[in-house]
């Protein structure tokens, strides 16, 4: 195997206008990248140019910039569809985020579901991949069945393998958990469920911007992930599907974009993907995105992964040197989240003295309710980090717990 070349962290922060705030007098520390992630100038920029020099409505105009807002739109399908190695553009819908691909799925295919049908997600969902599969089950009299995690937030496949049965139509779990980290064997819970007859959609909101990820080799049948969180713009994200499965879905919403024709009598749908794209797109929004995916590939997804790994595992060492500490989620296979309560003190009010310092982290369930519960928690102080987190930002973010809790305690 080639070697990964070491990630040039201080060149990637330059990139990064934000990074040079000050908060008060201190420098932001940005530990929030698993809410949302920074932007890189390249992305600034292209939306800059977009609206400067290429806008106009998409698909429907003869005209020059039409043409050019249309060519833009669609190469960032493509450089979606190779950010995850799915097969064909035409599988690459353009949405909202991963709650609205959710949605679609559970809006769209899930029309199929009769009462009994059995849905399984696991114990650490975001409710994203919570909510929109309980909706359906209220509609359709499918259940939700749910596959434990161990006491270190890891998967418990064999558990999850007993709950799967001839019922389950579906398995939707998260590929990297944003409230403990747990990276999920999901190339094994893809065979075991295929296996068992059922599809599975994977939630990547966070997998993907922490390391490659490769659709096919997956062999998931269903992929959801955010602009936001991986450098691109808000309001934008991706939902991949197997052509097979998409165009058998009925479209999700009505409008412009996704019929082939329409008359008072009946209307007959688009081709892939515009049959899920009603309405005008978030057409900057997709061009941000492809600029964001274009500008990690060329990190390198191999280089990122390794550089942010060690960064985290400076963390894991340094968080456990803070008295009184304790993580929640330790799971061997890990990216991203370093998750953690501090006896005797309230994650808010460490979290404002945290501020204070220029140290952003979120604390709370983090959308993922039913996660806490299983550890008996409320929440949890979350630092998480991204292709900028240096080993400094974690070393100020000890020292700014360590001095909280001097004050606090
Ligand atoms: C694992 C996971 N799934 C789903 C979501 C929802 O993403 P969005 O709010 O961009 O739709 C998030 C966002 O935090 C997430 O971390």
């Amino acid at each position: 195997m080639a070697a990964i070349e070491a990630l040039d962290i201080q060149g990637v922060r330059e990139q990064f206008p934000i990074l040079r705030k000050q908060v008060g007098d201190k420098p932001l520390v940005y530990l929030d990248t698993a809410a949302s992630a920074q932007k890189p100038q390249a992305v600034i920029d292209a939306l800059h140019t977009y609206y400067t020099s290429e806008h106009a409505n998409v698909h429907r105009g003869v005209h020059h910039l039409s043409a050019l807002a249309t060519q833009r739109y669609e190469a960032a399908r493509e450089q979606a569809a190779a950010f995850l190695h799915a097969p064909s553009p035409r599988e690459v819908v353009f949405v909202r985020g991963t709650s609205e691909a959710v949605n679609l799925v559970a809006s769209s295919w899930g029309q199929q579901l009769q009462p009994g049908d059995e849905i399984v997600v696991s114990a650490i969902e975001h409710h994203s991949n919570i909510v929109p599969w309980q909706l359906l089950a209220q509609r359709t009299g499918a259940v939700l069945r749910v596959a434990p995690v161990r006491d270190d937030a890891s998967f418990d496949l064999d558990a999850f393998e007993a709950l799967l049965g001839p019922r389950t139509r579906l398995v939707s779990v998260v590929h990297v958990s944003n409230a403990f980290g747990t990276v999920l064997p999901v190339k094994r819970i893809v065979e075991l469920a295929h296996a068992a007859g059922a599809l599975v959609m994977l939630d990547g909101a966070q997998a993907t911007v922490h390391g490659p990820v490769d659709v096919a080799a997956l062999g998931c049948d269903f992929y959801a992930f955010s602009g936001h969180k991986v450098y691109g713009p808000t309001g934008i994200g991706v939902l991949w599907g197997r052509e097979a499965l998409l165009d058998r879905m009925p479209p999700y919403q009505g409008g412009g974009e996704m019929i082939s024709s329409v008359s008072f009598e009946g209307s007959t749908w688009a081709e892939l993907p515009a049959k899920f794209e009603a309405g005008t797109p978030h057409i900057a929004g997709a061009v941000g995105l492809g600029v964001a995916l274009r500008w990690l590939m060329d990190l390198g997804r191999e280089t990122v992964a390794a550089s942010e790994a060690s960064v985290l595992a400076h963390g894991t060492q340094r968080l456990s040197e803070v008295d009184g500490l304790r993580l929640v989620g330790t799971a061997p296979d890990k990216q991203g989240v370093l998750s953690f309560v501090m006896e005797g003190i309230h994650p808010q009010d460490l979290a404002t003295l945290l501020d204070e310092q220029g140290i952003a982290v979120r604390t709370g369930h983090h959308c993922a309710e039913p996660g806490m519960r299983r550890f008996g928690i409320d929440g949890t102080v979350r630092a998480s980090i991204g292709v900028y987190t240096t080993t400094g930002d974690l070393d100020a973010l000890v020292d700014g717990l360590q001095r909280a809790a001097r004050l606090l305690r």
